[in-house]
């Protein structure tokens, strides 16, 4: 892995493409739980009766997997300057909890709507709605560095170095 001063042009732009989809598929749960009904109802299987929702969410699925491997062969910027050992730390395991959530989410999304599971729902909406928690924790986080300690942190996710 490499250290550079900034996240790649690629990384950015991932970043930024999953925290829109991630939010529109936020904003589009509303009637899944109906949906969910009406599919172990019918026995419909496949692409049959996707919502929006379910095309968002698998989207994310797929974008989160290849920014995955993009992060384990591009690496990430070292630590922000004036950043403590626990600093650090705090952001390596929020990051790395951010990223079990979004594979979480849809994949447990998927499961329920193919395995026709409301148990397996039920677990996709607490997982889904810990995401969205700790992202807003992370937004704001972000924006406490930016702003109050002034150390560049919303510079390097969007102005991109390698
Ligand atoms: C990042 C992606 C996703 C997020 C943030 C997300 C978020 C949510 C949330 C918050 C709910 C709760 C709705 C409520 O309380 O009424 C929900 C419900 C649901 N979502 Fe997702 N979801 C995502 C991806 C997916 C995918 C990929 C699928 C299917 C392939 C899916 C299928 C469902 C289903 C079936 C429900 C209803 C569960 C039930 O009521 O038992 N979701 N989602
Ligand atoms: C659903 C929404 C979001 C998710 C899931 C998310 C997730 C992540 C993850 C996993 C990283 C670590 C990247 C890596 O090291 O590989 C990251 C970096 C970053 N994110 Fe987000 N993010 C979201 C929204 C936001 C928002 C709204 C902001 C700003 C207001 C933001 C600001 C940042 C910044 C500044 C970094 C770089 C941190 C550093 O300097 O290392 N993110 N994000």
């Amino acid at each position: 892995m490499t250290s550079r001063a900034a996240y790649s042009r690629l990384q950015i732009a991932l970043h930024w493409v999953i925290a829109i989809l991630i939010l529109a598929a936020w904003l589009t749960h509303e009637n899944m739980g109906r949906a969910l009904e009406s599919r172990i109802k019918s026995g419909a299987t496949g692409f049959e009766g996707n919502t929006p929702h379910v095309w968002l969410g698998i989207t994310v699925f797929v974008l989160v997997l290849i920014r995955i491997v993009v992060r384990r062969v591009q690496g990430a910027p070292g630590p922000l300057p004036g950043s403590t050992p626990l600093m650090e730390m705090a952001a390596t395991w929020g990051h790395r909890l951010l990223y079990l959530l979004m594979v979480l989410t849809p994949a447990l999304g998927a499961v329920a709507w193919n395995a026709h599971s409301e148990t397996v729902g039920e677990l996709h909406e607490t997982v889904g709605s810990a995401l969205m928690l700790v992202a807003l924790a992370h937004a704001l986080v972000a924006i406490w560095h930016q702003y109050v300690k002034k150390d560049g942190s919303l510079t390097r996710i969007t102005r991109p170095q390698g």
